[in-house]
């Protein structure tokens, strides 16, 4: 179960993180998603603050939910206890936030490791305001089996067309989706496997 796995590495994930992508993505997210200063986001799977740390810089308040307490006392030791972000620990599949009360919702690389993403969709559409945004940044459907038995992804990343569906199927009123500009890299632990997957940016207006 990928809980135990991001327990345990959650003091690598800093490092780990940066081997696979870069700030590029963060960047594009954000601007996909427009996002403005003194407004209220999530960030959903938030690990050690990657999308919360950029959102509190652009002058966000961040509810940062996580199922791993490791990873969200990550950020706490680097962010602090200040006003502008929520730790909340909690599944993306219950997100423990009301209903209508964040402008936008984020999903950095968590989706690939929930079992069923549509009831994460559900959840996010739940608790957005009415004109709230989500930007999921994800794998692109790829065959790197090792990254399921090494790194407790449940899905090889996503077909778009899924991903459009799905968020129609949920209720989300304007779709646009999108290269994310960069790839996603990692070595299997053999050194014999070198994944390049490419990564999407999926926009939502509920
Ligand atoms: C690959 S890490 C990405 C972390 C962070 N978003 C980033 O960009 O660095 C995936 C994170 O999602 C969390 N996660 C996975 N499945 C989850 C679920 N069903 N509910 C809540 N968090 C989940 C993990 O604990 C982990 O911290």
């Amino acid at each position: 179960m990928s809980k135990e796995y991001f327990d345990k590495i959650a003091n690598e994930w800093d490092n780990i993180r940066k081997g696979y992508f870069t700030q590029i993505i963060r960047e594009n997210a954000f601007s996909f998603a427009g996002v403005k200063p003194g407004k209220l986001a999530a960030d959903i799977g938030a690990g050690t603050g990657f999308i919360t740390e950029g959102l509190v810089n652009l002058g966000l308040r961040v509810i940062a939910v996580d199922q791993s307490e490791p990873m969200l006392e990550i950020i706490k030791q680097k962010l602090g206890n200040g006003t502008r972000i929520d730790y909340r620990i909690g599944m993306a599949e219950k997100l423990p936030i009301d209903d209508s009360t964040v402008d936008y919702a984020f999903a950095n690389m968590s989706l690939h490791h929930v079992q069923d993403p549509l009831d994460a969709l559900h959840e996010v559409i739940r608790i957005l305001k009415p004109d709230g945004k989500l930007v999921v940044t994800d794998l692109d459907k790829h065959n790197f089996e090792f990254l399921k038995h090494e790194h407790h992804d449940v899905w090889l990343g996503f077909n778009r067309h899924d991903v459009i569906k799905w968020y129609q199927k949920v209720g989300f009123n304007v779709i646009f989706i999108d290269d994310a500009e960069e790839d996603c890299c990692a070595q299997s632990s053999c050194g014999c496997h070198q994944a390049k997957i490419g990564i999407f940016l999926a926009l939502g207006i509920k």
